[in-house]
């Protein structure tokens, strides 16, 4: 008789923003005429720029003609896209060790966050900063390596706490880890490490032999000068990292799908065996029988994005919700709450104040929808860390994001 996988019935039942677009929707059936404004999910709300447009309505036109039709792709993405990220978000930022052959042009940050699992030991530990984004959790799980679930955290995983008192910076683990997943800037916190925080995890993992993965969708919103825009500005950090990233959130492409994962041919982990395991190849390997790589019309529109316009275009969007990030965090700080992000991250995560009382995320999440008719993604949805707090995504509309703010000044708790 078949049987299913066991871990998807300890699993939540639900994925974070399914269980908060169920809210969401039961809130507008009940209220049908209330003008409800999205600050939950960090989708996009900027149309493509021009020249992505150019970009894809140029690459339809050659694949409706002989000469130029493209059919299966290589598996690891065009090598004219994988060059363009090789040399611009790399070895002109002085990365000299990332070259074209370490790129894998991908679907999106998500699926190659949950799919690289397929390279990990069966009984790899693993090590989660919390809060963090719910697929390096959820992922393992389904791939048996969460234990028992108890109160949200699952036995077999290192949690690395990163509490309000720490300002949600992470310290290093008492004990080694195989696989620790760092996301910076952080979704949900907004919090960025610097570089001297960046190397004492680097050199953890080079002391530790274990494998780093760095969650980089965000890296376009870094401010600071002193935080580092890629985990490769880190000596060493090309032995233990992988990087991951996403054009969804630089370009509007969370409806496009493209992003990329840097798996650098100088790492060197081994099997069970003690024989050495080239990550590099093994991807290879995972992504040539089970993806057929990204459509050639996404890879030209992602390829745009490195023109000169490409570029201005990024810019403008990146400006653009951080300008939105500044007014929520203004708008919160001004009412005396505890705020965090927003400076080098498009989220700003925070914890009202409340008359009375000591509510829970979600608790708060529902009072701030039916009151304000604000969404929000509830903090404890990152973990148990995040009990009590919320983010708002600065990635709505310049015009909702204002009437948002306006909103939150009279909100009361
Ligand atoms: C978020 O809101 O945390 C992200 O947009 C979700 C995602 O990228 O999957």
């Amino acid at each position: 008789m078949f049987k299913a996988n066991d871990n998807f019935a300890i699993l939540p039942e639900s994925y974070l923003f399914s269980e908060v677009a169920r809210k969401i929707r039961e809130f507008r059936e009940a209220n049908p005429d209330k003008e409800l404004i999205r600050m939950d999910i960090g989708d996009v709300s900027l149309p493509l720029p021009a020249v992505v447009v150019d970009a894809m309505r140029d690459a339809a036109t050659q694949m409706g003609e002989s000469a130029g039709f493209h059919g299966y792709g290589p598996e690891q993405g065009y090598e004219f896209l994988r060059s363009l990220i090789a040399e611009h978000d790399y070895v002109r930022r002085g990365i000299e060790c990332i070259g074209a052959d370490d790129v894998f042009v991908s679907d999106g940050a998500k699926s190659d966050l949950g799919n690289f699992t397929d390279l990990f030991g069966k009984n790899v530990r693993i090590a989660v900063a919390e809060p963090g984004y719910p697929v390096y959790v959820d992922a393992n799980v389904l791939a048996g390596r969460g234990g028992q679930e108890q109160s949200g955290r699952w036995s077999n995983f290192t949690y690395i706490e990163c509490p309000a008192s720490a300002g949600f910076r992470p310290s290093l683990p008492n004990d080694r880890a195989d696989v620790i997943y760092l996301c910076y800037p952080n979704n949900p916190t907004g919090v960025a490490l610097t570089r001297d925080e960046l190397k004492k995890w680097v050199d953890f993992a080079l002391a530790n032999n274990s494998l780093i993965i760095f969650d980089s969708a965000y890296e376009a919103y870094i401010t600071d000068s002193d935080v580092p825009r890629s985990i490769y500005e880190i000596e060493g950090a090309e032995k233990v990292a992988v990087e991951i990233r996403s054009f969804s959130k630089t370009a509007g492409f969370t409806g496009v799908r493209c992003g990329y994962t840097v798996v650098p041919r100088t790492l060197r982990f081994t099997f069970d065996s003690g024989e050495p395991a080239d990550l590099n190849k093994m991807w290879r390997r995972r992504q040539s029988t089970k993806f057929n790589g990204v459509g050639y019309v996404v890879q030209c529109a992602a390829a745009s994005l490195y023109t000169p316009e490409g570029k201005a275009a990024v810019k403008t969007h990146v400006d653009y919700y951080m300008r939105n990030a500044r007014l929520l965090r203004e708008a919160l700080v001004e009412k005396g709450w505890e705020v965090v992000g927003g400076v080098n991250s498009p989220y700003v995560w925070f914890r009202p104040t409340v008359k009375e009382g000591n509510p829970g995320s979600w608790e708060l999440f529902q009072k701030i929808l039916d009151t304000a008719n604000l969404s929000s993604t509830p903090g404890v949805g990152f973990g148990a860390c995040g009990e009590g707090w919320l983010r708002f995504t600065g990635f709505n509309t310049a015009e909702k994001t204002l009437e948002a703010t306006r909103r939150i000044k009279e909100l009361t708790l």
